[in-house]
């Protein structure tokens, strides 16, 4: 995100900026998760990630809601951050021939992605806060319940099951 940005003097201004980071960040993972359903060969895996793309697509709505309630354009700006945890995703698994192995390296990547999340929301959510907007900060929490649950989930899934499978 361009944190040097002319465009960015106050709290507000950078609230607005990370917002339309994370925007942008939560459409490329929509577009990034079918591809890793499509990968993912384990059957709670695969159904884990159909949950979130369906979550995902909320969160968007979600970012959405709070582009309005703050009075401001919903856009969406680069964010060279995702782009490089989706396409090191991407690389990783296309070179895994071993399912297992490439279940627990789409578990991995998929993990780096809810943590960016979970970092962006906790800072809007600070943000939202500090600015006055506890209505804002409100509908973003909802959508960081939902990531952290995903990783927790996700960590679940890797210690209890595929990472066993993947070292056999
Ligand atoms: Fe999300
Ligand atoms: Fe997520």
């Amino acid at each position: 995100m361009g944190f040097f940005s002319k465009d960015i003097k106050t709290l507000d201004d950078l609230f607005v900026h990370t917002l339309r980071d994370i925007y942008y960040a939560e459409k490329q993972i929509e577009k990034a998760l079918p591809k890793m359903i499509d990968k993912a060969t384990n059957a709670q895996l695969k159904a884990g990630f159909e949950k979130h793309l369906e979550q995902t697509k909320g969160h968007i709505e979600r970012v959405e809601e709070v582009f309005e309630l703050h009075g401001v354009k919903a856009k969406a700006v680069d964010c060279p951050a995702i782009d490089g945890i989706l396409e090191e995703a991407d690389e990783v698994s296309g070179d895994i021939a071993d399912k297992e192995v490439l279940d627990a390296a789409l578990i991995a990547s998929a993990q780096a992605v809810e943590h960016y999340e979970m970092t962006r929301y906790g800072t809007l959510i600070a943000w939202a806060k500090q600015l006055g907007r506890s209505d804002c900060a409100n509908v973003l929490a909802k959508n960081l319940k939902e990531e952290q649950a995903t990783d927790r989930k996700l960590t679940e899934l890797a210690e209890s099951k595929i990472n066993l499978q993947a070292a056999e």
